[in-house]
């Protein structure tokens, strides 16, 4: 297929903030009409039906050299500066539709999306079809099927505590963890994982990420930390990087064990971020 043939495509959930929908959908209009007129492609905005003050931003480039020369253009980043402003942004899918059969072909490998969207536990079953014995006696995780709910909704301060004491932390004794909620309201929780090595060691911040990933999810609202420090603790550089990356503008809430702390922007905890669209 040649390129011209191609038309990549973006998608960002985008959770407006309260009374500021009317806001949201003129900027919207901003951006349809600054895309076109620039020549870099299209834009359109999809409400969620169930959540009013969600909505699902689709950008259709040109080609990829547009959308690269649209993220560069300083017009385009005074509004994206705006969006940020009234609304949680977060990038779901940066790739290409192919035409022919409206499929996406995802030719970037941070964005790859798994075909299969069921929960990884109907998958499982169903993929079984009675020719696998269930692992034995209990559901080891605190995740996803028993916390699912409307996004929004659950308490992932507490589930951050739950995590938190599966932490192995023979090491430093510091022990830390982490929620982290997917667009669809499934709760993937992660505790730090402390290596005699030192240098293996693994943040429940990441933990938490890689399972939501490996499990196939790729779109993600908000994440809860927990540490037993006063102050509560944030996420440390690489995190913030791997958060950012796979996340994008992610609400971060930091507790401790009796109490919620701030609730920060990723955006604000990694200002002028090295990411994909510089590669
Ligand atoms: N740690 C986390 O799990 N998350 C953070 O945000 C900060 C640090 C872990 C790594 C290590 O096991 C211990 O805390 C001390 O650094």
């Amino acid at each position: 297929m040649s390129d011209s043939e191609r038309n990549r495509i973006s998608v960002s959930l985008v959770d407006v903030s309260e009374n500021n929908e009317s806001d949201f959908i003129a900027l919207a209009a901003e951006f349809e009409a600054l895309l076109s007129r620039k020549g870099y492609g299209r834009s359109e905005i999809v409400r969620d039906e169930a959540q009013p003050q969600r909505f699902y931003d689709v950008r259709h480039w040109v080609d990829a050299e547009a959308a690269e020369k649209s993220h560069a253009d300083r017009e385009v980043q005074a509004l994206t500066v705006r969006l940020h402003l009234i609304a949680r942004v977060s990038h779901v899918v940066n790739g290409v539709a192919r035409p022919d059969d409206r499929r996406f072909l995802f030719d970037d490998r941070r964005a790859r999306v798994e075909p299969d969207r069921r929960a990884g536990f109907t998958r499982r079953v169903m993929n079984a079809e009675g020719s696998h014995t269930a692992r034995s006696d209990q559901d080891r995780r605190l995740g996803p099927r028993r916390l699912r709910d409307r996004a929004g909704r659950i308490d992932l301060v507490a589930a951050a505590r739950r995590a938190r004491e599966h932490a192995d932390a023979a090491f430093s004794r510091f022990k830390v963890g982490a929620a982290l909620e997917t667009a669809d309201g499934l709760v993937f929780t992660g505790c730090n994982i402390e290596n005699a090595t030192y240098g293996l060691t693994i943040c429940a911040e990441r933990v938490a990420m890689f399972k939501a990933l490996s499990e196939g999810h790729r779109a993600f609202t908000r994440i809860a930390i927990v540490a037993d420090t006063q102050v509560p603790t944030p996420p440390c550089g690489a995190c913030r990087q791997i958060l950012w990356e796979f996340g994008g503008n992610l609400e971060i809430k930091l507790a401790n064990l009796t109490q919620e702390g701030d609730t920060h922007q990723l955006k604000d905890l990694l200002p002028l971020p090295f990411d994909a669209r510089l590669l």
